[in-house]
This record gives structure tokens, sequence and C-alpha cells, in this order.
């Protein structure tokens, strides 16, 4: 019999508690753990969770602050580090965030040498580069949970104006999580339908000002929720089990995360979200994924953008 699938979430805030509910309520794995360094509040997120096991599938709950509760998983979720303040970028919590991520890493790869390591703590992107050279891990086995939440927030910004569930548009949005983060217009569609085309009740309902302040939202959506409630949590909870789902299901699900590229679109030792096959082994970047000119031109500003970061913190 092969042995359950586990998942750890580090971080035990408002994120990493989410993905956890998240991963617990879709069933993304059988051992779901909860380490953070904060003991008593690592306990208490752990029993609230438990204490709904029977409203929910076979799912075991453990956790603490000893890294002993993270050994064996086959996948990690990393959410720990500081989070975003009103009107701060994901890029200002670079140094501190880049600080806590090294020796985390260390500790996590002794104790589970053969997992997956999805990085959402901000800026992911950045995060991922480093984490990266510092661990040697193949590229494909540690990646960003990127723009899958943009693409989610995007969808959903195109479905309710087109009256179609977010299921049914297809549409990414590509590069860095963050301020240079821009949609793949060239491929979106509605059904089958290329978005400018698509009316409602014989009017057609995307124009490219639309298109303009659709990307626009989405870019600065998670400054409105921080805005307004501090964090955001619940859809970044949702988006990371939908990864974790995809990798420990070996699904081969396209979804835009970001591990360190080598050779796609032109972009070497950056990581940065594009549309990837995720699968057991991991995140495989889809090299014939088509990109317009203009399009490929604002991936390599954000590639540009991160590079700057990562090498002000390489020092
Ligand atoms: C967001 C955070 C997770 O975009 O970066 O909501």
């Amino acid at each position: 019999m092969s042995r359950p699938s586990k998942l750890t979430v580090v971080g035990a805030g408002a994120v990493g508690s989410s993905v956890a509910y998240a991963a617990m309520i879709r069933g993304a794995a059988r051992h779901i753990a909860l380490y953070d360094i904060a003991e008593e509040k690592t306990r208490a997120e752990v029993l609230d969770l438990a204490h709904g096991a029977k409203f929910v599938g076979a799912t075991e709950i453990t956790g603490g602050s000893d890294i002993a509760v993270t050994a064996n998983s086959d996948v990690v979720v990393i959410t720990a580090g500081a989070k975003q303040k009103p009107g701060q970028t994901r890029i200002e919590l670079a140094a501190t965030n880049a600080r806590i991520m090294g020796s985390l890493m260390e500790q996590l790869l002794e104790v589970s040498p053969e997992a997956i390591y999805v990085i959402v703590s901000n800026p992911c992107d950045v995060l991922t580069m480093l984490a990266h050279e510092a661990s040697g891990l193949p590229a494909e086995r540690l990646f960003a949970s990127g723009t899958t939440l943009d693409s989610s927030r995007l969808r959903w910004e195109i479905a309710r104006r087109a009256g179609v569930s977010a299921s049914s548009v297809h549409a990414m949005i590509v590069g860095e999580h963050g301020d240079t983060e821009f949609p793949l217009w060239s491929g979106a569609r509605i059904g089958t339908v290329p978005i400018l085309d698509w009316t409602v009740e014989g009017e057609r309902v995307f124009d490219e000002a639309t298109l303009e302040q659709i990307a626009v939202d989405v870019r600065d959506a998670a400054y409105t929720v921080i805005q307004g409630k501090g964090a955001t949590n619940y859809a970044i909870g949702l988006s990371s089990s939908r990864i974790v789902e995809a990798i420990l299901s070996d699904e081969a699900a396209i979804l835009p995360v970001a591990p360190v590229l080598s050779g796609i679109h032109g972009l070497d030792g950056v990581a940065l979200s594009v549309p990837c096959v995720v699968d057991r082994a991991g995140a495989h970047p889809i090299a014939q994924a088509p990109f317009s000119a203009h399009e490929q031109e604002l991936l390599h500003r954000s590639a540009a953008s991160l590079h700057e970061v990562a090498a002000g913190l390489r020092g």
C-alpha cells in the first residue's frame, strides 16, 4: 500500500491556517501538518481545524513548533514571514523574509528531502530564486505559487462581466506576483470565444479600455483587500490548495506558478509565473505557450525587476 500523502504548511498565520483549512475541506492530502515557531498559536489552530474533522473527509491534522512535525512531507507550502502592511509592496518584504527563508529551507529539507516546495511568502518569486540557489533543488521541485491567485482574480473579473462561470474563462496573469504582473490577453478566451468578441445581449462587453481596467484592478487587488482587513487569506488558501492537489494527484494541471526558468521565453535564472504543467514531479514550464511580442517585452521587464531585487539581496 502506498503511504498516505502528507502536506506541511509552514506558518500558522492568516495565510497558513487558511491554506490548511482549504486543503482540509478540499481533501487535498490525507495528513496535514501545520508548523510555526509560535507554539501556542499553532497548537490552537491545529485544534480548531481538527475539531471540524467530522465534517470533512479523512484528514489527519497535526502540528506544532518542532520541525519534526514536518518530517517526510510530500509537499511543503511555505507561508512564514512578514506580511504586507496597508500600502506596502510585496518587494518591500524581501530583506526580512529572505533572512527567515534561508535557515527555514535548510531545516525543512533535512527532514523532507523528497518534498516538492511551494513558496507563498512574499515576494514569492524572489524568495524562490534565493531558495533555489541555496538549496540546489532541481527547479521543478521548488516554485512560487506565483500568479495562480491573480489568475483566479482575473477570471472572476472577466466572468462577472461576461455572465459566465469563472471556470469557463480561460485567461492567465503571468510574470511577477506583484506590481509588474500582466494578463496574457492574446490567449484569453471565454469558452472558445476570443475575449473581445464576447457579447451580452448582442453588445460587446470588452474593449481595450475595459481590459486595461481589469488588469489594473487585478494587479492592485491585494492592496484593496489588505487596506480593508489587514491581510488576504481565503483566496490564497484556496489557490495554494489547488496547487497542492495538482501535485499530489499527479494531475498535470496547467497553472501559472513560478519555478526558476531556464531558456523559457529567453529567460534564465529568474522565477516568474508562466503556464506550467504541475504534476507529482513538480512544475514544468510550457516552452511553446504563445506570448505576443508585447507580452514577451512585459515578461522581460518583470524579469529585469526581479533580477534587480534578488541582486540587491545577494549583496
Ligand atoms: C495576495 C498575497 C498573497 O496576492 O500576495 O493576496
